[in-house]
């Protein structure tokens, strides 16, 4: 699975460096190292929505927030990963 971080500007002032760490921390608490790749990406075209933008395996999804970032990761990530 590849997960793009959006590093575009309009992501960025929303808090992208926030996403990316949490991201890396929340992939590394669940032993996800050779399962995940992350990177980042430039603007999707999806900015205008409230928080960052990610793409996982280039399916857009945004509003990631530190508030929502573990439902997004839950739902978007873990439960994919496990499907
Ligand atoms: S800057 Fe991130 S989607 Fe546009």
């Amino acid at each position: 699975m590849i997960v793009q971080i959006c590093v575009g500007s309009s992501c960025h002032l929303k808090g992208s460096h926030a996403i990316v760490e949490l991201m890396k921390n929340a992939v590394e608490d669940h032993g996800l190292e050779d399962e995940v790749v992350l990177a980042g990406c430039f603007c999707t075209g999806q900015c205008t929505r409230e928080g960052v933008t990610i793409l996982v395996d280039e399916e857009p999804i945004s509003g990631v927030t530190v508030d929502t970032f573990d439902e997004i990761f839950k739902k978007n990530i873990l439960e994919r990963l496990k499907g």
